[in-house]
């Protein structure tokens, strides 16, 4: 049966394979991402709906779930996706305004938008799925990377403490955890051969990038009815990174 997915940050790079991997399984597919240009392109496609959001912003985050909700007859799934992921600095040496934001978008924001869909869900009485977008860096340190992994690692407790409150309204709540993804980003960043991906991928036993189908794959799987035994967790696709 057709679903109401919501995917935040959807006009961003593994945003575009979760909208393609839920739109293939014949979902309807709502992405909410800031205003500009990449939510303009991710509007054009065929059978996307695209709303203009700031998840900081708790009150526009009420409005527009409340408006999708009414627009779609209810939500079925909620992909926690949208984040703040080129924000790096040591702990020495990052201005505390730069943890603050990430803070804001990562799990205030993420936060908000758990907080309006699982309401519209529980008075709905349907059931639903949650699949947040967490990160290996929640449980393994990188040099640099601190302020985002730890905002993942809030990530996987939120995950843990929506799953437990909203078992009873049958809502499960999940994650996925990618390691570094290939995404069109990811290319510019640490092109193929540049000793920045050699370096990433010397970590990682597969010896690959996560595929952003792949992960997507992990989510459609997590929202699944296959997966109706599984809350709580947050689910690595990193190649192998967490094993060494
Ligand atoms: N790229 C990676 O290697 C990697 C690895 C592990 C986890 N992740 C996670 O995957 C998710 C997607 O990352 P990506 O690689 O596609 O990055 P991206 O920057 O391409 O996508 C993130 C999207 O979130 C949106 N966003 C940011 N702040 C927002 C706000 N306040 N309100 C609404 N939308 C907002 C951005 O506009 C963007 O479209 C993130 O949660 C990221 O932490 C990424």
């Amino acid at each position: 049966m057709a679903r109401t997915v919501l995917i935040t940050g959807g006009a961003g790079g593994l945003g575009a394979a979760l909208t393609a991997a839920f739109s293939a399984r014949g979902d309807r597919v709502v992405i909410a991402d800031l205003p500009g240009p990449r939510l303009d392109t991710a509007a054009a496609e065929p059978a996307v709906e695209a709303v203009a959001l700031d998840i900081t912003d708790a009150a526009a985050v009420r409005a527009a779930v409340e408006l999708i909700a009414s627009d779609n007859g209810g939500l079925d799934v909620l992909v926690n996706n949208a984040g703040l992921l080129h924000l790096h600095g040591s702990v020495v040496d990052l201005p505390v305004a730069d943890i603050e934001a990430i803070f804001r978008v990562n799990v205030i924001g993420t936060f908000a938008v758990t907080q309006a869909v699982a309401r519209q869900m529980i008075a709905a009485g349907t059931p639903g799925a949650i699949v947040n977008v967490s990160s290996i860096g929640g449980r393994q340190p990188t040099p640099g990377m601190g302020a985002y992994e730890s905002s993942k690692a809030a990530i996987d407790q939120l995950t843990r403490w929506a799953a437990i409150e909203f078992a009873a309204h049958g809502i499960r709540v999940n994650a996925v955890a990618p390691g570094p993804i290939d995404t069109p980003m990811m290319r510019i960043d640490m092109p193929e051969g540049s000793a920045a991906r050699e370096q990433w991928l010397a970590r990682i036993p597969l010896r690959r990038l996560a595929d952003p189908a792949r992960v997507a794959a992990a989510a459609v799987f997590l929202a699944s009815d296959e997966a109706d035994g599984i809350t709580g967790v947050s689910l690595p696709v990193d190649g192998g990174q967490l094993l060494v």
